[in-house]
């Protein structure tokens, strides 16, 4: 049987990507991801704007990090590894051992302890990788893990892997095929600093091979306790409820910094009270839930807007990197409470506040 479904980014954009033979080729279907139009939340926060969210918690391990392992993972095995190894804020780690899992090869990661969503842990320990939690930050643990690979026979698949960024670049080019065109600003958080490179590298190829006739303006959100980049200095003890981005050295700190210059955008820092409030606005306005790590972008758009920084008809895109049930605590936090109930249609009703009966109109 010839299976004509959709298999992946390195199939889709193989033109674009460095060549893996086809028999080598780990793939769980990542890419393909929604680009959604914000319905209610440009009435609410400028109407004059275009909003859309490039939802990557619908990747296969609910991160934009797939995008990356399928490519890393898919070279590793090329070249004959047996085993993957990275530092972890979370996603990183559920992507690693799940690619790894279906490769048939082993992982190891690093994580710090107690900082990392319980989604993202359960992921990495059903996908079967051993998982270390470092009494450490992340920083810490990719200088363990960067040392490792370096002598012995484990590859590394963190964004310092260039595979990585190879794969991450084709989300640029899903939503310039589907804009038809590149947005005007395109927005992401930035933690280790891997995806918004990748992002710029994707635009600029595209616009070289005659895809797209403009650039966009690359805006980066950091979190103000892990914002080395804004600081401009490195951030011994980061913090930030965003735990995904609770980096203090980014790997691609450089390069991120290129990306804002070349394009002509920025990265700022934004609070974790911003992000938890755009946090709960997006899954309540949009019906889309994601972590508080990708809902920086919105708070940062929001911040943005505040001091009428777009012009009017701009097309913003905002890259949600993870699905919120990642980490539901978080979800619960900022939510009301479920109320409790008797176990009669009675007591129901009265919770649901209905007084009249259907023709009656509601509530
Ligand atoms: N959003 C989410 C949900 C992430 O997991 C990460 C990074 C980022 C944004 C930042 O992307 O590092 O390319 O700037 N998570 C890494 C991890 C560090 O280990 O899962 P970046």
């Amino acid at each position: 049987m010839v299976f004509k479904g959709y298999e992946g980014v390195i199939k889709r954009y193989r033109e674009f990507l460095p060549e893996i033979d086809e028999k080598y080729i780990i793939t769980i279907n990542e890419g393909n991801t929604p680009l959604i139009k914000a319905r209610n939340l440009g009435r609410i926060i400028n109407p004059d704007i275009e909003i859309y969210f490039k939802y990557e918690g619908l990747n296969p391990t609910g991160s934009f990090k797939d995008r990356g392992m399928t490519m890393a993972v898919s070279k590793a095995v090329s070249d004959g590894s047996k085993a993957v190894i990275c530092a972890s804020t979370g996603n990183t780690s559920a992507s690693a051992s799940a690619y790894a899992a279906r490769a048939g090869i082993k992982s190891f990661v690093l994580i710090p302890e107690g900082k990392i969503a319980t989604g993202k842990l359960s992921q990495a320990l059903v996908h079967g990788a051993l998982v270390m939690q470092i009494q450490g930050n992340f920083d810490d643990a990719l200088v363990i893990t960067r040392e490792i690979a370096k002598d012995y026979d484990v590859t590394l698949v963190n964004s310092v892997n260039p595979f990585r960024l190879e794969g991450q670049k084709t989300a640029s080019f899903e939503i310039a095929d589907e804009l038809g065109s590149a947005p005007d600003y395109h927005i992401l958080p930035v933690g280790n600093a891997g995806n918004i490179t990748a992002y710029w590298k994707g635009y600029k190829e595209y616009f070289a091979a005659g895809k797209i006739k403009k650039l966009p303006k690359m805006i980066g959100f950091q979190a103000e306790g892990a914002a080395p980049i804004v600081l401009n200095h490195i951030v011994k003890e980061p913090h930030t409820v965003a735990t995904a981005i609770r980096i203090g050295n980014p790997a691609s700190w450089q390069k991120a910094v290129e990306a804002k210059e070349e394009s002509g955008g920025l990265i700022e820092a934004v609070s974790d009270e911003d992000i938890l409030k755009a946090y709960a606005l997006l899954a309540a306005n949009e019906g889309v839930f994601c972590e508080p790590a990708s809902a920086i972008t919105l708070a940062g758009l929001i911040k943005l807007n505040g001091r009428g920084f777009f012009e009017k008809g701009s097309v913003c895109v905002l890259t949600l990197t993870g699905h919120g049930l990642k980490d539901p605590g978080n979800a619960i936090k900022v939510s009301k409470e479920p109320v409790i109930v008797p176990c009669d249609k009675n007591s129901v009703l009265k919770a649901m506040g209905i007084k009249k009966t259907k023709s009656g109109g509601f509530i």
